[in-house]
């Protein structure tokens, strides 16, 4: 059986409090309006709870998820959708909400795509941007927390479908 050693590396109260913090500055900046929020599966499904929770309005819930292919570490740049967006995309102000931001990818396709569908406005909300290993520049409007590298795992981030649930967020150390 595989041994994990975990590190703490944000707390349950600093997550919470940065999510609060999040959604005040989100619900000030659309003043009323009441944007289509898109989150990426499977790890975004706590964070988007939280943050939509937090909200001074109502907003849409969408989601979508992606593929990538290549081992679990190393992504070859292929990006492929296997859940669309159910919702009309034209015309909305569109929120996509991502759990952590690594090459850029996975956001970089899924801007692109929904682009293409002329939305009114796009923004996008990462929990965690995690710059060291950038292959495609992103602009990200609302970010929680910025560190350069290290394997996350916890409050929806896994590590091979494993700690999923931590309410916590812990650095996997080698
Ligand atoms: C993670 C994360 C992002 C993506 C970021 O998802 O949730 O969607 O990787 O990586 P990138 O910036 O290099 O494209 P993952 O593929 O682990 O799937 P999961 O959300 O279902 O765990």
């Amino acid at each position: 059986m595989e041994k994990f050693n975990l590190k703490l590396l944000y707390s349950e109260e600093e997550i919470n409090r940065r999510v609060r913090e999040m959604a005040w500055q989100i619900s000030s900046d659309y003043n009323g309006r009441n944007p289509l929020c898109i989150g990426i599966l499977k790890g975004v499904f706590i964070f988007m709870a939280d943050l939509v929770r937090n909200l001074a309005w109502p907003v849409q819930i969408d989601f979508v998820r992606l593929a990538s292919y290549g081992s679990a570490t190393e992504s070859c740049g292929l990006i492929n959708i296997t859940k669309d967006v159910e919702l009309p995309v034209t015309g909305k102000d569109i929120l996509i909400v991502e759990d952590i931001v690594d090459t850029g990818l996975s956001l970089n396709f899924l801007k692109q795509r929904l682009l293409q569908a002329a939305p009114a406005s796009l923004r996008i909300c990462v929990l965690i941007d995690k710059w060291g290993r950038r292959e495609q520049e992103v602009g990200l409007d609302y970010v929680g927390f910025s560190l350069g590298k290290g394997f996350l795992v916890g409050y929806g981030l896994d590590c091979a479908e494993k700690f999923r649930t931590l309410p916590a967020i812990y650095e996997v150390e080698e």
